[in-house]
């Protein structure tokens, strides 16, 4: 990182502030100094012109639409590796030797097994209960069966720890979903790679063996690398926030399912079916955009717009590829990948959609495949989280091992004094 200069002019004072650059060549202004040189803070709301940290994990370019995890990109991730090859990417800075892969495997079985005690509690939430509340309660709740990992030293502990919870994460939605639907639970088994494990908890029955097609499995892993980071998005900036008051892993993770479950963020796959319904409903397209425009209108194009990609999002580009090949070869048809289809094509000849740089995020296509792979809708966020969760526990391990200070921003008072 060169070191050059940016110089504010300030009540007759010139203060030099240093320039940081990263490898990608973004430039920023290094502030630490700002406040005791001249008694002032900068202001922010949103973070929306802030870097909070410096990261190695992830890099988008969000003019270029590009997308790169430990500087591979993910078309070729996608490509080239399974779902827990990318996960071991993520937490560990490289891709696994086989051996290295058949350990870090190892460890996920060996930690798919939910403590007995903690089935019972699906049986206290409310029949209607949203699987995302559920599984930020639950993943909270792993911290009192599991020893906490210290965040004070990142030993072996943290990778048991990551495994447990990407591993128990996975056991503890196919659970939620098999009690929402009143059918006994399937176990993990010892013998199913990752992605299979997963179908095959969700879909197999005592009275109906599920029948595993690869063209599952392939698409399964391809959604879970595509949504797997994406550097300081809401839900990982709370992972680092609430992890940096050295909170233990697992509630540092719920705050991130947490935020994650919000439809502005990673609840968009299932506002953006709900939405698809609405209009294949109605059957007035252009209705739609006319709302999503109309500034008396809460209403908005759910899956478009992004506050970093101001192209088509990458991962939209696949995912709708993948959307229409999976259909095809599952000999499926969906009337809302249609909708979809054509609403993205109106919107996007559409001037304010276009001044606003407004495109289909990675919500846009993502929820007719969970559809079509026979995943309900108020499960789709929980797909997100199971995906994320790598890229959470990578950011929070990045975060304790810089010996990050507490996350305590400032603020400007803008309230009542002693003298109004
Ligand atoms: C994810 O950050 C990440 O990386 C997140 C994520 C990840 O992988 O972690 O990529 C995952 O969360 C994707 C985004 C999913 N959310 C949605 O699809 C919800 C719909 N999209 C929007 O609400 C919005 O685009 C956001 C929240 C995604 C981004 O909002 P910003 O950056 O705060 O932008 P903004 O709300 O200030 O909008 C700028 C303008 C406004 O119009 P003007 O005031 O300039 O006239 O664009 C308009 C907005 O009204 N606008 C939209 C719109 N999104 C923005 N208008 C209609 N429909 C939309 N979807």
């Amino acid at each position: 990182m060169t070191k050059e200069f940016a110089t504010l002019n300030y009540d007759g004072k010139e203060i030099k502030l240093p320039l940081v650059v990263g490898t990608e060549g973004e430039v920023a202004i290094d502030i630490g100094t700002l406040r005791k040189e001249t008694g002032m803070v900068t202001i922010d709301p949103s973070f929306m012109n802030t870097a909070a940290c410096f990261s190695k994990i992830t890099f988008i370019d969000g003019e270029k639409g590009v997308l790169r995890y430990r500087g591979i990109p993910v078309d070729e991730l996608v490509e080239k590796t399974r779902f827990i090859e990318t996960a071991y990417l993520l937490l560990h800075g490289k891709l696994p030797n086989e051996d290295q892969g058949n350990k870090f495997s190892t460890l996920l079985t060996e930690n798919s097994l939910l403590h007995e005690d903690m089935r019972h509690f699906f049986d206290r939430f409310p029949r209607g209960a949203h699987p995302m509340s559920i599984m930020a309660t639950m993943v909270n709740a792993l911290s009192t069966f599991y020893p906490n990992v210290d965040t004070l030293s990142l030993r072996e502990a943290v990778d048991t720890s990551a495994a447990r919870i990407i591993s128990t994460f996975r056991t503890l939605a196919a659970f939620a979903y098999k009690r929402s639907i009143g059918e006994p639970v399937v176990y993990p088994r010892h013998d199913l790679p990752f992605c299979a494990n997963f179908l095959n908890m969700m879909f197999d029955s005592p009275v109906k063996p599920y029948e595993m097609k690869p063209e599952m499995v392939r698409i399964l892993n391809s959604l879970l690398i595509l949504h797997a980071d994406h550097e300081q998005n809401c839900s990982t900036t709370a992972v680092r926030t609430v992890g940096s008051a050295q909170v233990n892993l697992y509630a540092t993770i719920s705050a991130g399912i947490a935020a994650l479950s919000g439809p502005l963020h990673g609840g968009a796959n299932q506002a953006v079916v709900d939405m698809l319904n609405r209009i294949a409903k109605d059957g007035n397209v252009k209705k739609y955009i006319d709302k999503a425009k109309d500034k008396n209108s809460s209403f908005r194009l759910m899956g478009f717009g992004h506050r970093v990609y101001k192209t088509y999002d990458p991962r939209a580009k696949i995912i709708k590829q993948q959307c229409h090949d999976f259909l095809d070869v599952m000999n499926m048809d969906d009337p809302m990948l249609n909708v979809a289809r054509e609403l993205e094509e109106e919107a996007l000849k559409d001037e304010y959609f276009i001044k606003r740089n407004l495109y289909p995020n990675v919500d846009f296509y993502s929820g007719i495949i969970y559809r079509a792979m026979g995943i309900p809708e108020n499960m789709f966020t929980v797909m997100f989280a199971l995906a994320r969760l790598p890229g959470w526990i990578a950011h929070w391990k990045e975060m304790i091992k810089s010996n990050s200070k507490i996350t305590r921003p400032r603020q400007i008072y803008i309230g009542k004094t002693p003298k109004n």
